[in-house]
């Protein structure tokens, strides 16, 4: 939600980059994050220096081509998710303060900005935005030719003491050109280091073509980065150290790879993401060894429930992570919605283990709920793709999974890496609880190690899910159904369709249609099935194709997704697309990426922007 960059170099140095093509790159990057407008601000010759469009970054790169800006060395960058005020060009990102000397640009919501404006207004100030972060540009600016003394990080540091809610803040000053400050709470800042340059970022990614070192911040801290330092304080003025990391991916990993899409490249990146996900989790000896979670194993052995908290796909990832852990673990498993957790009165105590999922480690929904389990003397475990962001690092444990950067909005291979750290972490406990004998571990992971091969089968098969995403491109509305561990890949079939396609799409549980939904189907209405594996649980799946015929003898077209061998679904399905066979707790590693490629492919066909469709950013960091 919004992406911003800052960076600074020597202009000198003939390695150096140049300002303007560093924070552009950087957008680049960070676009996903927000594509309702993009602006940067520059320092050179004693002047800021600002360009800003409404729409997506190849309006405002247009506005630079027909206005170029001066060459400079200093600057920050933002590409905006519009929350306090609409994407016009006027809201826009950076906002200007102390006469036009001063460039801020904002992620998050400042909560106290109207009566903040209220007292900057009696001040003197005047406005020419309606949102929020010309608010804070305001305060820093009077803090900075007032009790701050012209001094940047000062200035920073007392306004963001005062301000509430969420925000990364960037600055930078024409009188101060030697420096680039940010401040953060809440909300995602990660700092990069170069040779006689520097770089800030909302993730790694906002300067990952530069390099590949950086330093995740704390909580209420303001950073000043100069070409030589990194120096970082509280918001009380005491110094602090930042924690330094290596990013364990490359640029290239961040590019389409000759696919027309991240989200085309990314489905195809699923077999290498379970894979890396598995990688260096098992001794010689076939035993699960997770020492990564720091985490006393005691500590595990004890706990006497799991609450999965996530949001969106995650919580889908989540509903299967419930199926696999109370099965193998026994311990009961509640997931929910982070944003319903908190405000209920949740039963919690030091034997709750709290497993939040999170694709980017940001959306603030999950953060403020293990926050606030936490407080409650709940264990947090964090399962997340994102070295460095914030919910790990606030999470007395963390499992990370290794998908690689996840560019395109619409989640689809951190969804199967996530499903696959739930697994390793239920045989984990179920290791330590002894509740699985070796062998029966042994055997899942074998089954799971050659998941990533099945996977290829499917994305080999593509061409005939494609062909029939073509042919439906008109329909107005796509259901749904699916049971056990195919009850949330049904929703999230259902939600790919929604979010990028933007066609009305419900997933259900297939027992629940009678119930209700079945008043739905009408002639030629397309419902999806999720079929369970006819290995599964005695009369699961005799259940499901019972729940085929219902809908197709009241005229539905049938579309089956099924394991292959399975006979009985061809009568009663229009289409079938067939998944490798494995263990029915598995199957939706397998059962879900037709879905995946369906979506995507109608959505192309209708002409939308996949990566990046309407209303959307990737990491949520609003509540
Ligand atoms: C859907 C999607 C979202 C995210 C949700 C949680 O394709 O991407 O529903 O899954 O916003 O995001 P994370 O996993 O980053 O916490």
């Amino acid at each position: 939600m919004c992406g911003i960059v800052g960076y600074i170099g020597l202009p000198e140095k003939t390695s150096q980059h140049s300002a303007l093509d560093v924070l552009l790159e950087g957008l680049r990057r960070l676009e996903y994050r927000g594509y309702d407008s993009a602006g940067v601000a520059t320092v050179a010759a004693g002047t800021v220096s600002t360009r800003k469009k409404s729409g997506k970054l190849a309006n405002l790169l247009a506005e630079i081509d027909a206005a170029p800006m001066e060459a400079a060395s200093v600057g920050i960058g933002h590409t905006r998710w519009a929350t306090h005020g609409a994407p016009t060009d006027q809201n826009a990102h950076p906002h200007l303060a102390d006469g036009g000397k001063l460039a801020v640009i904002h992620n998050g919501i400042i909560e106290n900005f109207a009566q903040l404006k209220a007292k900057l207004v009696a001040a003197g100030e005047e406005f020419s935005s309606q949102t929020d972060t010309e608010v804070a540009a305001k305060l820093i600016g009077q803090y900075f030719t007032g009790s701050a003394a012209g001094d940047l990080t000062e200035a920073m540091r007392l306004a963001s003491s005062e301000l509430e809610g969420a925000f990364t803040l960037l600055a930078v000053h024409a009188d101060q050109p030697d420096r680039v400050v940010a401040s953060r709470r809440n909300s995602p800042l990660v700092v990069g280091l170069g040779e006689g340059e520097n770089f800030l970022g909302s993730d790694v990614s906002g300067f990952i073509d530069f390099t590949r070192e950086a330093v995740e911040l704390e909580q209420d801290q303001v950073v000043t980065i100069t070409t030589e330092d990194v120096t970082i304080i509280n918001f009380d003025g005491t110094p602090a150290e930042g924690k330094r990391f290596s990013v364990n991916w490359d640029a290239a990993a961040a590019e389409k790879g000759g696919f027309g899409t991240f989200m085309e490249k990314e489905i195809h990146d699923q077999p290498k993401a379970v894979e890396d996900t598995l990688l260096g989790r098992t001794d010689a000896s076939g035993r699960l060894v997770l020492d990564e979670l720091r985490i006393d194993p005691e500590e595990l052995k004890g706990i006497s429930k799991i609450i999965v908290l996530a949001c969106g796909t995650s919580a889908y990832a989540g509903m299967v992570a419930k199926y696999a852990i109370e099965h193998w673990v026994r311990v009961p498993v509640e997931v929910e919605l982070s944003h319903e957790f908190r405000y209920r009165d949740p039963i919690i105590d030091d034997s709750t283990l709290i497993v939040s999922l999170s694709q980017s480690g940001e959306t603030m929904d999950t953060l403020m709920a293990v926050r606030y389990a936490k407080e409650q003397g709940a264990r947090t475990l964090a399962i997340c793709n994102t070295n460095g962001s914030t919910i790990p690092r606030e999470s007395d444990a963390v499992l990370y999974t290794h998908a690689g950067p996840e560019i395109a909005v619409a989640s689809t291979k951190a969804f199967l890496a996530q499903i696959t750290a739930s697994y390793l972490l239920g045989l984990y406990m179920a290791q330590l609880r002894g509740k699985l004998f070796q062998g029966e571990i042994e055997d899942i992971l074998a089954d799971l190690h050659k998941i990533p091969g099945k996977i290829q089968e499917v994305l080999d098969g593509g061409d005939q899910i494609r062909e029939l995403a073509r042919e439906m491109a008109q329909e107005p509305s796509v259901l749904f159904l699916g049971r056990h561990v195919g009850y949330p890949v049904a929703m999230e079939g259902a939600l790919k369709l929604k979010e990028i396609a933007y066609i009305h799409a419900e997933g259900f549980a297939a027992g629940e249609l009678k119930h209700g939904p079945i008043a739905l189907i009408d002639q030629g209405q397309p419902v999806f099935v999720v079929v369970p594996s006819p290995h599964g649980r005695d009369s699961l799946h005799a259940k499901v194709v019972s729940n085929i015929q219902e809908v197709r003898a009241r005229g539905a077209r049938t579309i089956t997704v099924a394991e292959a061998g399975d006979g009985d679904v061809v009568d009663y399905s229009e289409t079938v697309f067939y998944v490798p066979e494995t263990q029915p707790l598995l199957m939706p590693l397998l059962t879900t990426v037709p879905l995946q490629i369906f979506a995507c492919a109608l959505a192309a066909e209708k002409g939308y922007d996949v990566d990046q469709p309407r209303n959307l950013a990737k990491s949520v960091t609003v509540e």
